[in-house]
């Protein structure tokens, strides 16, 4: 009974402070059916104030907002990824962190489909063969694909703390790409599912414990003195986007062609980027084999991994559903957008300190 007056009480002191990320704090904390049980009558309450701080972050750019609206997503999907321990509580099917959930997406997805440019619809073409060179001309077009964070900050410029904390931001995808992978070939069968498992082993590292990428980039962060649980504060929230873009494309079955284009421009950009961190590494002194070896990988496996995307998983799905290119083309677009403002971001913030 206390309890259940206790959650009462701190809900509504925490709605009219208009303290969203204070509420999904205490409410994360607690088991779903505690939760749907006794705030059933202020679900509508909690999601009007959703619904205003993303109206702030989204219609207002109010950019405090924004990075509290994109905390609140990942702390979220984290009830989706992270095993809880055997006996804590979990919100994971709460129908109210869930309604919470699909209202950030909904303000989310929108501010990146308004990103693109309308007269792409009439460029995509919907054969496969034509698809490929427009989806690759796309990329490289797009300003993203040279940036000068990488082409010239990280080449020429940037101290190890730059890099220091350039790789905390990394770590929003860094630390999970074997999870997207996971998740995204849920429901997919044939050469689509053997390409995105091919992919995958590779990030298991074809078997070898200590070769996982996973392994390979927590070594790195070693290396480099970063304890990633102490720099969650320091996440940006451009790092945040990308980071819950790609759970949030991974995750659920309705994304998966845009999931495959948003893969399919992540792999394609990461040898020419990756090769600029080791020229980072290698001017701070910190390129011995254990401080590169993730970055090496990928120089020459991720070139592989976007030609095999694109001939095993986009080919043949544009050729089973035509129409994917449009859903395809927007997870593409995402991802150079998002990460374009990523980028932005980090040399904005690394370029000042100089
Ligand atoms: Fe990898
Ligand atoms: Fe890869």
């Amino acid at each position: 009974m206390n309890f259940i007056k206790n959650l009462d009480i701190d809900t509504e002191k925490l709605l009219e402070a208009k303290d969203l990320s204070g509420l999904i704090d205490r409410l994360i904390s607690l088991e779903a059916q505690d939760i749907d049980t006794i705030l059933f009558d202020r679900q509508a309450k909690i999601l009007a104030l959703v619904e205003e701080v993303c109206q702030q972050a989204y219609k207002y750019n109010r950019q405090p907002s924004l990075l509290a609206i994109q905390n609140i997503l990942a702390k979220i999907y984290e009830l989706h990824y992270r095993i809880p321990n055997p006996q804590q509580e979990n919100a994971e099917s709460s129908f109210i962190i869930a309604s919470i959930r699909n209202l950030i997406e909904k303000f989310f997805l929108e501010d990146e489909e308004k990103a693109i440019p309308a007269s792409i619809w009439q460029e995509v073409p919907e054969n496969s063969a034509n698809y490929v060179d427009w989806f690759i001309s796309l990329t490289e077009n797009h300003p993203v694909y040279r940036h000068s964070l990488y082409e010239d900050y990280l080449k020429n410029h940037a101290s190890l703390d730059d890099l220091r904390q350039f790789l905390i931001q990394e770590s929003t995808i860094d630390t999970r790409f074997d999870d997207f992978l996971a998740l995204l070939q849920v429901g997919t069968d044939g050469g689509v599912k053997l390409e995105i498992a091919s992919n995958y082993w590779d990030e298991m590292g074809n078997g070898n414990i200590s070769q996982m990428h996973v392994a390979m980039f927590s070594r790195t962060l070693n290396n480099l003195e970063i304890d990633l649980t102490k720099c969650k504060n320091y996440l940006t929230t451009e790092a945040l986007i990308c980071g819950n873009l790609s759970l949030m494309l991974s995750l659920y079955r309705k994304h998966f062609y845009k999931g495959i284009g948003y893969f399919a421009v992540t792999e394609y950009m990461t040898p020419k980027r990756f090769k600029h961190i080791i020229y980072a590494l290698k001017r701070n002194k910190r390129n011995n084999f254990s401080e590169a070896e993730y970055y090496k990988e990928h120089i020459t496996i991720d070139a592989l991994h976007a030609q095999n995307w694109l001939k095993n998983v986009i080919v043949p799905v544009i050729n089973k559903y035509p129409s994917s290119v449009y859903e395809i083309t927007r997870g593409a677009i995402y991802r150079l957008n998002t990460s374009q403002k990523y980028l932005n971001s980090l040399l904005t913030k690394m370029a000042s300190l100089v």
